[in-house]
């Protein structure tokens, strides 16, 4: 059966995947998603960007599109994402007094989040919030407001949403270091001063041969009694790809999806990308290769009998 029916089976949400302008009007892609994946990610069409390139100004095309493909085929929708330094538009990057910058982060997330009340599953509420070291980044967020962005980015989510379930999401959180310390202490923070979170995302960014902590560190993200998600998973090979190489890689998504059924707070797995045809990887990291379940030419690898396997 398909990953997300047998993931479903084990008590567990979804097995998703990711979609965007450029992959879906693809048949082939599409096919895919529709037989083995039970959730929605927007590749890019729901960043600040592409939805309000200028003040007030909403572009909904494309993210409509998204939603409407996964809601007319009963898809989970996962939003991503609300506050991220990343794609965001420099109108927004060169706000430098409070007011302003806390009435256009309420004005986003109201908009957006309101617009597609009680279709989102999950929404990353903020992205990558902290540098490697553990402290926060020098985003206009956190320049300007202080940590406090991060308690009226969820706050405002809630009220925008009440039904969606709320999270903080971040690379890197793989392996043990001051980076996920410092997420899980301010959950603590958050959680403390009563402001509403409901998971944690690990983007899951990962290079073959180096997954073998991530399963620890979901069980501390679950430990803090919170949904916990894999995100964005891809597992990247460094060229030239070989047999070996690839074969590692069917062990490594075996590994990472036995890691979230052996933690019971994770809800599910989002891979990033269907096709190695289609991967930020190739530009993004140009020295490596062949991240996916799907070979360029949309056939099965054995990447996906890794993950099959483990389910
Ligand atoms: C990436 C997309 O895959 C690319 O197409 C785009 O050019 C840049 O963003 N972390 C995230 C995702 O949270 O939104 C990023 O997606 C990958 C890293």
């Amino acid at each position: 059966a398909a990953l997300d029916a047998k993931i479903k089976a084990k008590g567990r949400a979804y097995y998703g995947n990711i979609i965007d302008q450029n992959t879906i009007n693809i048949g082939q892609v599409t096919n895919i998603l529709n037989t083995e994946f039970g959730a929605i990610t927007a590749e890019n069409s729901w960043k600040w960007d592409a939805i309000e390139p200028s003040r007030n100004n909403f572009n909904w095309g494309n993210a409509d599109a998204i939603a409407n493909w996964a809601t007319s085929r009963g898809k989970l929708i996962r939003g991503h994402t609300l506050v991220w330094h990343s794609q965001l538009p420099g109108w927004v990057q060169n706000i430098g007094d409070r007011n302003t910058l806390t009435q256009v982060i309420q004005n986003h997330i109201n908009q957006v989040a309101g617009r597609y009340r009680g279709r989102v599953y999950a929404w990353d509420v903020v992205n990558e919030v902290f540098e490697e070291n553990g402290s926060f980044r020098n985003s206009v967020f956190y320049r300007v407001l202080g940590e406090e962005f991060i308690d009226l980015a969820f706050r405002t989510a809630r009220a925008a949403d009440a039904n969606a379930k709320l999270y903080i999401n971040d690379y890197n959180l793989d392996g043990p270091g001051p980076k996920i310390d410092a997420l899980l202490a301010l959950v603590g923070r958050l959680r403390g001063r009563g402001t509403p979170i409901d998971g944690i995302g690990s983007q899951g960014h990962l290079i073959v041969g180096q997954v073998g902590n991530v399963e620890a560190q979901l069980k501390r993200m679950g430990d803090t009694g919170l949904d916990v998600a894999i995100t964005e998973l891809d597992i990247r090979i460094q060229r030239p790809v070989d047999s070996t190489k690839l074969a590692q890689q069917q062990r490594d998504y075996e590994t990472v999806t036995k890691a979230c059924l052996n933690v019971p707070q994770c809800v599910g797995i989002t891979i990033w990308g269907v096709s190695d045809r289609h991967t930020w990887v190739d530009s993004t990291f140009p020295s490596f290769d062949s991240p996916l379940l799907w070979d360029d030419n949309y056939s099965r690898k054995s990447a996906y009998t890794g993950a099959d396997t483990a389910l």
